[in-house]
């Protein structure tokens, strides 16, 4: 029955596409008093989350990392690092060189994670990271080479929600992103990983457990002292900041050396004052995790071709977009992805070809010019709203620093470290960021506020936790 509703337009045509446009425009719309007040309502939740007492308080997660040193540069020898969080694995080896020679040779391999393992139980997962890890392994040329009597040291990146209890350990607090592999939620992933190693003959240690965040933030560091916080805007989102340890009142057992230590805030579990619409309720209604990842939701790679679907579903069946009927290919949810209609929007021709062959070829549907400038319309609005968002976070991440160490966060030069596919891929969502952190800013403080895109620095800053974590003496 839901079939038929979705398929045949309803009698009673009352709304007009421009009008569902002229609506969702609205409902979108991220003026400036909206994303200070977001800004500042990320400040608040941040400080919230960082609050006494243990498990879920009110506010974001805030996660501490136990990471309380970034890398010198002085760090030395061969270290791997593991790649779990978003749509493909990685797996890296670096051999470092100390101070002079940096980074002697690095190689990578990347393998796409198969759906079906992404529903499935837990140990399948382990084993298929596992067994990718001991093929890589298994040839190394001879530019990388590990001391005798050592064993070869791993940086694990696991991008998810992972409540940390030291380095090299952490228990997986919940899914996102569209994973929902059963048996992994409560357990120790590092174990899990050392399990499904053991299965495989491998020998190897876990010396840090890092989220892709907080990988980026490392990775970007150790070419510059100035990055205070890393950003991730791929299939999901997240950022993380180098926090005071007097400023996590959470953190009670853990002395840091440094005085500081590395907090991943889970933004992406933020929801407050956020511009929504009927489409982003519909979507996380009929998500995996409903009510949970709001923020990811309306602005994470994942999410915003699947927002711009349901409106063009809704201005085909209530007004005749694309025709008599409603395309039925437009109706499987995710058709759309984000890199379709990324390259919708790059297309300038007057005919909008590219549109029209992306429309026909992704989802079925005939399409004429009016149709293709309305369909690239949707795509905007719901691109300038993700990106101004994420903007509004990153200045609220900043305006939290500021507030507790004046002058040391703006005043200054501060490096947001940005990577992942939406951020690198979509010119347009970039200039939105772009655009929303100077606005709130205004020009003088956001000439102190550099905005860098650090491509797959998360591995490298992995392998580099990993030898600053190494339990074994770095100069050899
Ligand atoms: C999701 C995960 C988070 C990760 C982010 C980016 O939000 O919960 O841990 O950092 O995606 O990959």
């Amino acid at each position: 029955r839901r079939k038929l509703t979705m398929t045949l337009r309803s009698d009673t045509v009352s709304v007009t596409p421009t009008e569902i446009l002229t609506k969702l425009k609205r409902d979108c719309a991220t003026p400036l008093p909206l994303l200070q007040q977001v800004a500042n309502a990320m400040s608040a939740d941040m400080r919230a989350g960082l609050g006494p007492g243990p498990g879920p308080g009110p506010g974001l997660p805030m996660i501490p990392t136990y990471v309380d040193n970034l890398p010198t540069g002085n760090e030395k020898g061969l270290f791997y690092a593991l790649d779990l969080g978003g749509t493909n694995f990685r797996v890296l080896r670096v051999q470092l060189g100390g101070k002079d020679e940096r980074v002697i040779a690095t190689e990578f391999d990347q393998v796409s994670i198969p759906q079906h393992l992404m529903f499935g139980a837990s140990e399948e997962l382990f084993d298929f990271i596992a067994s990718g890890l001991a093929k890589f392994a298994s040839n190394e040329d001879g530019r990388f080479h590990v001391s005798p009597g050592r064993k070869r040291e791993i940086g694990f990146t696991f991008s998810f929600p992972v409540k940390q209890t030291s380095i090299d350990s952490g228990i997986l607090v919940k899914w996102t992103k569209g994973f929902a592999v059963s048996g992994t939620v409560g357990r120790d992933v590092v174990a899990c990983l050392n399990e499904a190693m053991e299965r495989q003959g491998l020998d190897m240690r876990v010396s840090a457990l890092v989220n892709d965040a907080v990988g980026t933030l490392a990775g970007a560091e150790y070419w510059d002292n100035d990055v205070m916080v890393a950003v991730i805007l791929g299939t999901g989102t997240n950022a993380c900041y180098v926090e005071q340890m007097s400023a996590i009142p959470k953190l009670t057992e853990h002395v840091s050396s440094s005085g500081k230590m590395i907090i991943s805030t889970e933004w992406g579990a933020f929801s407050n004052g956020l511009p929504l619409t009927e489409f982003d309720r519909e979507m996380d209604a009929a998500s995996i995790n409903p009510g949970e990842q709001i923020f990811e939701k309306t602005i994470a790679g994942m999410y915003l071709g699947e927002i711009v679907r349901r409106v063009l579903i809704k201005m085909a069946e209530e007004d005749a977009l694309f025709g008599k009927s409603v395309p039925p290919n437009l109706s499987t949810p995710f058709i759309l992805g984000t890199p379709v209609i990324c390259a919708m929007q790059q297309d300038y021709s007057g005919d909008l070809h590219r549109v029209g062959s992306l429309l026909y070829d992704k989802a079925g549907v005939e399409s004429k010019l009016s149709e293709r400038k309305t369909v690239l319309e949707v795509c905007d609005t719901i691109v300038k709203r993700g990106g101004s968002l994420a903007g509004a976070g990153i200045v609220g991440i900043l305006q939290k620093m500021e507030e507790d160490s004046k002058g040391v966060i703006l005043g200054r030069r501060s490096v947001v470290a940005i990577d992942g596919g939406l951020y690198e891929n979509y010119p347009q969502y970039r200039a939105y960021l772009l655009d929303s952190v100077k606005e709130l800013l205004g020009t003088e403080k956001s000439n102190d506020v550099v905005i860098e895109h650090t491509k797959d620095g998360s591995g490298i800053g992995a392998a580099l936790l990993a030898a600053s974590n190494s339990i074994y003496n770095q100069d050899f």
